[in-house]
Formats: C-alpha cells, sequence, structure tokens
C-alpha cells in the first residue's frame, strides 16, 4: 500500500462535519479502493470549544486556516469555509504556492477567481477540484471533464439551488403566495434568514458560471450572466402555468448560439410532463446536451452534509489516485475568451400575464402592440375577472380588471420586451406585466 494521504480541512460546519463521517465510515473501503489511507492529519475552524456532534481529539488543531494551507504535513488542503474572498480565498492561493493539492466545495470563490487559481494550480502541478461546488451531490462536473469528452457540448441546464425548487414546488402544490412558503422555507431550514442570494438567483449562477465554462471551454463569466430571482412569480403565474401544461422552475441555462454564449438564470416554463418539471422539492438536477451522447440528465440531492461530503470525498479520492486534470477541462492558457450573446437576440416563446383595464378595445390595443412588433400569438385566455380596487368602499371605482395570460409564438427577447413597454406605456394595464419564458427541451 502506497504513504496515506494526509489532509488538512480547514471548515467544520455541515460540510466538513460530514465530510469527517464519511471518511470515518468509509475509511477500510477507500483504502481498499484506493490502495492508500485517506488521513486527516489537521483541522481548523473559527471556534475550537464547539460541539461539532464529530470527534476531533485524533486530529492537530491549527487556529489559522492559512498556516495550515501551507502546513508542510498536508498533501491536500481542503477548503470548506465559503466566501469568495477573506481567509478562504487567501487560503487556497497559500495553498496552491505551497504546491498543496485543494479540494473545495466553494462556488463563489471559484465564480470570482476560478481561472487565476486554475493558472495556479497547473503552475504548481497539483488539483485544483470543486465536485462539490456545482450541485452537491450530484457528479456532474466529472461527467463533464471524463465522461462527456467525446462530446461538443451544446447546452447545459438545470435546477440548481434547492431553496428555490422547494419554494416553487409547495406554490404549486399548495396554492400558497411566495412570502408564505418563504417563510415556512426558512422555518425548515432549507432558506437562509437572508434569502436574497437564493431567491434572488445568485447561486444558481455561481455553479452555471462554473458550468458554462466546463461545458464550453471558455474563461469563467460569473457577470455576464442574466439574472432573475423567483421573487416575482405569482400564485396566479403557476396556476395559469399548470393549466397550459407547464411547471415553472428557476433554471440556470448556457447555451451556444451563432454570436456566443447565452448565460441565463430566470424562472421558466417548462412542459409539465418533461423529466426536469417532476424535480421537485429541494432536489437538484442538471441537464447536458452532447452531440454523440445525446441529453443526458442527472438528478440528485445539491445540498447537504452527506451528498456534499460525497462529492468532496471523490475529488480527494482523485488525487490519491495521481488524477491531476485542469481544473477547467482545457489548461487555463487555453481557455477561450468568453463571447456573450446578447439576450435581445434570444428566441423563444413566452408566456405573458396582463392585468388589463377591462374597457373597450384594450384588448384590440394590445394585439396591435404585439403585431407592430411581429409577435404572434399562439394563445389568449382571459382568466377570473376580479374587483378593480377591493376594499375601497366609499366611492365605488367604475372598472374592473381583467388578468389575461397569453403565449407567444417563437420571437425575440428584444421585440417581447417592447411590446410590453409598449403596452404599459399605453396605460391599458395596471402593473407591469409578467414575462416568462417557455424553455425548448
Ligand atoms: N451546506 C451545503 O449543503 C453546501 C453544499 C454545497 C457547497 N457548499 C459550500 O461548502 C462550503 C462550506 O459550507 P457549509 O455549509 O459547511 O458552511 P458552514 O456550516 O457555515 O461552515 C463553515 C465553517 O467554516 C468555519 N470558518 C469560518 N471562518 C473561518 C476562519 N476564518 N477560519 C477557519 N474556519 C472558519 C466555521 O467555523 P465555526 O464552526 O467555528 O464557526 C465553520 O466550521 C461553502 O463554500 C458552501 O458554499 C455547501
Amino acid at each position: 500500500m502506497s504513504k496515506p494521504l494526509k489532509l488538512g480541512i480547514a471548515g467544520l460546519g455541515t460540510v466538513g462535519t460530514g465530510l469527517l463521517q464519511a471518511l470515518d465510515a468509509h475509511a477500510d473501503r477507500l483504502a481498499a479502493t484506493l490502495g492508500r489511507e485517506i488521513r486527516v492529519a489537521a483541522v481548523s475552524a473559527r471556534s475550537r470549544d464547539k460541539d461539532r456532534g464529530v470527534r476531533l481529539d485524533g486530529f492537530r488543531w491549527v487556529d489559522d486556516a492559512v498556516a495550515l494551507a501551507s502546513d508542510r504535513e498536508i498533501d491536500v488542503f481542503v477548503e470548506l469555509i465559503g466566501g469568495e474572498g477573506g481567509v478562504a480565498a487567501e487560503a487556497v492561493e497559500a495553498a496552491l504556492r505551497a504546491r498543496k493539492h485543494v479540494v473545495t466545495a466553494n462556488k463563489a470563490l471559484l465564480a470570482r477567481h476560478g481561472v487565476r487559481l486554475a493558472r495556479l494550480a497547473e503552475e504548481h502541478g497539483v488539483a485544483l477540484n470543486f465536485e462539490a461546488a456545482v450541485a452537491g451531490g450530484i457528479p456532474v462536473i466529472k461527467t463533464i471533464r471524463e465522461a462527456l469528452l467525446g462530446n461538443e457540448i451544446r447546452r447545459v441546464y438545470g435546477i440548481l439551488n434547492g431553496t428555490c425548487n422547494y419554494i416553487l414546488t409547495t406554490m404549486q402544490k399548495e396554492g400558497r403566495p411566495f412570502a408564505e412558503v418563504l417563510k415556512e422555507a426558512q422555518a425548515r431550514g432549507y432558506a437562509e434568514a437572508d434569502p436574497t442570494f437564493d431567491i434572488g438567483g445568485f447561486d444558481t449562477a455561481h455553479k452555471l458560471s462554473l458550468l458554462t465554462s466546463l461545458a464550453f471551454g471558455t474563461e469563467v463569466a460569473f457577470d455576464d450572466i442574466h439574472v432573475e430571482g423567483i421573487e416575482h412569480i405569482a400564485p396566479a403565474d403557476i396556476e395559469a402555468a399548470d393549466d397550459l401544461g407547464y411547471r415553472i422552475k428557476l433554471l440556470g441555462v448556457a447555451l451556444r448560439t451563432p454570436s456566443g454564449i447565452e448565460q441565463r438564470v430566470h424562472p421558466a416554463m417548462v412542459p409539465k410532463h418533461s423529466a426536469i418539471a417532476e424535480v421537485s422539492g429541494v432536489t437538484n438536477c442538471v441537464a447536458i446536451d452532447g452531440d454523440f451522447a445525446g441529453d443526458l440528465l442527472l438528478v440528485g440531492s445539491g445540498a447537504g452534509a452527506k451528498p456534499t461530503a460525497s462529492a468532496v470525498a471523490s475529488d480527494i479520492g482523485d488525487i490519491a489516485r495521481g488524477l491531476v486534470l485542469p481544473p477547467f477541462l482545457v489548461p487555463s492558457g487555453q481557455l477561450m475568451p468568453y463571447v456573450r450573446a446578447m439576450l435581445d437576440r434570444h428566441q423563444g416563446a413566452y408566456y405573458v400575464r396582463l392585468t388589463v383595464y377591462d374597457r373597450p378595445g384594450a384588448m384590440a390595443a394590445i394585439a396591435s402592440r404585439m403585431a407592430e412588433q411581429e409577435v404572434s400569438i399562439e394563445s389568449i385566455v382571459q382568466r377570473r375577472p376580479r374587483s378593480a380596487l377591493p376594499g375601497i368602499g366609499a366611492r365605488p371605482v367604475p372598472g374592473s380588471l381583467t388578468p389575461v395570460v397569453l403565449i407567444t409564438h417563437e420571437t425575440t427577447e428584444e421585440a417581447i420586451r417592447k411590446a410590453l413597454a409598449a403596452i404599459e406605456r399605453d396605460g391599458k394595464v395596471s402593473e407591469t406585466p409578467q414575462m416568462i419564458r417557455i424553455e425548448k427541451l
């Protein structure tokens, strides 16, 4: 048996303690499979006294994670602290410079500094592995880097945030509004106290930026992602989607187009009977369209101590086997510059919900604004009229509001945006039109 692979683990929270449990539970099997023992040499976290539900007495404690990163005794630095800068960034950089392999679950760090850190890893002949950073327990990076080598990938997309998927699924199943379901998700520990990062789509965008780079061999371009969250999805949309044969999912989508790469995160309509529509609750999925493999869908747990630890352990296993690959598929010097395809040119069908003042000529005016932009309408439905200003008792206000839902044929983002802006300017609607892209699967 070869000599043990010695780890320094920084961060003993959800993922760090999960990893210690996995390494303990599977110590013999890992050693037998890899031909060498995986040994934890030292650990670091903020508070030494915290009860973490795992035994730490066999491991050397190092207060300073950055010092642990270049510790003489370790071969691999496992960064499980988190955050795009600060100690995590400093420690990972120190480890690479000290020629230590690095395993991290930190998508925020990689979305911001991934290419620079990859270059550093390559210069120093060490691995920078981050399977856990994208979709937790789903082995998507290994799939792209290794299993799909014989493919040109045309599109990669998925449900990459469990919090959003839980909220949307619950809204759909129970017919409850966003704010109420969010509160419940927070109480159950599925959403953070400050949920902005998840529900605003930014967590999905971090993961998508890494998938895009791996799938297309381009530099990581987090700032070039169009990001929309799920805050504005109303029960009316979920209900209309259902009637029209769709589910609403927060998707991260990266697509090759003739004018560049389209990266977008937004709520999208997917056909109700598609496999991706069935991915419910906190479950994640990643779909990859390869030119030879065809369409793959990987489904599993995107977060949590055990699934994430499983991915970290797999990265450690690769290092134990001596497998050191360029972090982003091709050597960082060969990554192509990212060329952004403008979303204005995105082609697709759209769902639109309008709250229309019930006055003569309103519908004709809306149809004419659509026609001006050459947006053709596949279907239009007037749904459940409701009172214009409920609750104002003293002076009844004439007129009422009619919710109108329409589905367009394929058009461009620019055309639909211009048409909706004109409709709003005309004063035919009482609120900003709701627009949701229909994803072609
Ligand atoms: N949780 C998941 O399901 C999941 C899934 C995929 C990826 N990830 C990623 O995994 C990483 C860790 O996430 P987590 O959920 O395990 O976070 P967590 O539970 O908040 O744990 C963070 C750990 O980092 C330690 N820490 C904070 N500042 C430190 C410092 N200056 N020096 C040393 N240690 C420090 C904390 O120490 P104390 O315990 O002493 O406070 C804690 O043990 C993040 O990058 C996250 O994005 C998490």
